[in-house]
């Protein structure tokens, strides 16, 4: 596996490639992996010649009083899992080639409307600098298409919009969410949680299928967003937000039976902020 620092050979590499007519894919993660960043990898394996995967804790999605600092970085690791993967790059650039005039002063990537939603409304600013920096890897790479995690569901479509909307020649692939046996689904920040609260945690996965559920038979969303909040708070978790929302673009639904629907939740848990969501397609919704 070749590891690289640096946007000059790392481009050197993906041109030789692409020369040799390979199709490139991308899996963008900020690294401390786990089995659901190695779904992306195996997918990107099985729809390309060469993956590359970054490992880039991107300053700008952080904001002042978030985990920065203290997320994980275990470049060494990673290394050895993306390499027993059949991962064929690993770019882990430093702050400074990525934002090389400062993190402050830099050119961002807005996506209007569905960076304010749902998370975007707590985390001000987050979407803009997941937008900015991924548009940067797609241009610093050049893949034929980016793996990303149904997980980070409105993130997801945040770039799928990005990627349309700058006319960007990557296909943008989805993945579906990995979980742990109980239904919690996989995250870096799990490693946040005490056992107590790794024990209180797959609550979010099972209110989520209730709602699912409920929406299934027919209820209304907002009918379910109440119901599914008030079982978080008895759960023993802090709900941020429950919505029930459009699949297709994160538009609110005018009824249960509006096409394929998604109820995203986030919710907080000690120190860490756990988010999930569940699709439930328009076939099975009793109209
Ligand atoms: P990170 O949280 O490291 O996640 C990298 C990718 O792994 C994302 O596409 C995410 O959706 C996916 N992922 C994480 N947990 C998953 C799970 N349990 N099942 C399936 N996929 C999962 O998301 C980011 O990094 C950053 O915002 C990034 C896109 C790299 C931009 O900085």
């Amino acid at each position: 596996m070749h590891t690289l620092h640096r946007i000059a050979p790392l481009r050197a590499l993906v041109a030789d490639w692409h020369r040799a007519g390979l199709r490139v894919a991308l899996v963008p993660t900020m690294g401390n992996l786990h089995r659901g960043h190695l779904v992306l990898v195996r997918e990107a394996l099985a729809r390309a010649d060469r993956v590359v995967t970054s490992v880039f804790v991107n300053p700008l999605q952080f904001g002042p009083a978030e985990d920065f600092d203290s997320y994980p970085r275990t470049l060494r690791r990673d290394g050895g899992l993306l390499a027993d993967a059949g991962n064929h790059a690993l770019f882990a650039p430093p702050e400074t080639e990525v934002y090389p005039h400062g993190r402050d002063d830099c050119t961002m990537v807005e996506v209007p409307w569905l960076s304010d939603q749902l998370c975007g409304a707590s985390r001000p600013g987050h979407f803009r600098g997941v937008a900015t920096v991924v548009a940067k890897l797609f241009n610093m790479v050049q893949p034929d298409l980016a793996v990303f995690g149904e997980k980070d569901f409105q993130q997801l479509l945040v770039i799928r919009r990005m990627t349309a909307d700058l006319d960007l020649p990557v296909e943008i692939v989805g993945v579906p969410t990995v979980r742990e046996p109980d239904g919690l689904a996989l995250s870096s920040r799990n490693a946040y949680l005490t056992p107590d609260e790794r024990a209180t945690a797959p609550r979010l996965h099972q209110v989520l299928q209730h709602a699912a559920a409920a929406l299934r038979g027919g209820e209304a969303p907002a009918d379910v967003e109440r119901d599914a909040l008030r079982e978080l708070t008895a759960g023993g978790l802090i709900p941020d937000y429950v919505s029930v929302r459009r699949r297709a673009d994160l538009a609110p639904p005018d009824g249960p039976a509006d096409g394929a629907l998604v109820v995203l939740a986030a919710a907080r848990l000690g120190a860490a902020r756990l988010i999930d969501n569940l699709s439930v397609d328009a076939a099975d919704v009793r109209a």
